[in-house]
């Protein structure tokens, strides 16, 4: 699951943070991501659409490697594995997420803000974590400073970030990426601006 995790984090710079309202904005929003060269995309589960999204995306946009994000209960990891998700994203940790997780195939990439939090995941297995939310926890430079003690550790930063400041955390040897929401801004997707979206995605995909 940690090799599978490391490909797909590695596919683009930016992994888009989603919030979908209507599902049927789903595709043409997935596949102006793609046109703009982000294959990767996370599909919060905030909304009561999200999870009709990913099936959409997975059915429609081949290209397309689709996660669920906002994951806070293990039944919801199977649900996920089911509507074809390939990966999964948490805020943070609990026990029995990660226990659920430790029995699903889908590969979950867990979120924390303290070294001690990323020391018990390293223990379980985990190479792989989100520092969120990224920028007040300390930002870029406090994975400068974990890069040392905590080297076999790879991040994907979330939480404002944004297209001016991803190079500061995209440029540090243990960052793999940085998720963000600002490529599919609520008015651009309420209006259905696939073609600003693309845009949005070819200036992220250009970072690295
Ligand atoms: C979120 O929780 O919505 C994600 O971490 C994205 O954060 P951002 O909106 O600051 O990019």
């Amino acid at each position: 699951r940690q090799q599978k995790l490391a490909t797909i984090l590695k596919l683009a710079p930016v992994v888009p943070v989603v919030i979908i309202d209507d599902v049927n904005h789903a595709v043409p929003m997935a596949r102006a991501l793609v046109a703009g060269g982000i294959r990767t995309i996370e599909v919060t589960l905030r909304t009561p659409a999200a999870m009709d999204a990913v099936r959409a995306i997975v059915a429609e946009v081949k290209e397309a490697v689709v996660g669920v994000g906002t994951v806070l209960r293990g039944g919801q990891l199977e649900t996920a594995r089911l509507a074809g998700a390939h990966f999964a994203v948490s805020p943070g940790t609990s026990p029995r997420l990660l226990d659920a997780a430790d029995d699903n195939e889908l590969p979950l990439l867990p979120g924390v803000a303290t070294a001690s939090e990323a020391m018990a995941l390293l223990e379980r297995g985990y190479e792989h974590l989100k520092l969120f939310p990224a920028v007040p926890v300390g930002g870029a430079k406090l994975l400068a400073a974990w890069a040392s003690p905590l080297p076999q550790i790879h991040f994907c930063p979330t939480g404002g970030i944004n297209l001016s400041n991803a190079i500061d955390f995209l440029k540090l040897t243990n960052v793999v990426c940085v998720g963000g929401s600002w490529l599919t801004p609520a008015d651009k997707m309420a209006r259905g601006d696939w073609a600003g979206i693309e845009q949005l995605a070819r200036e992220a995909a250009a970072l690295k």
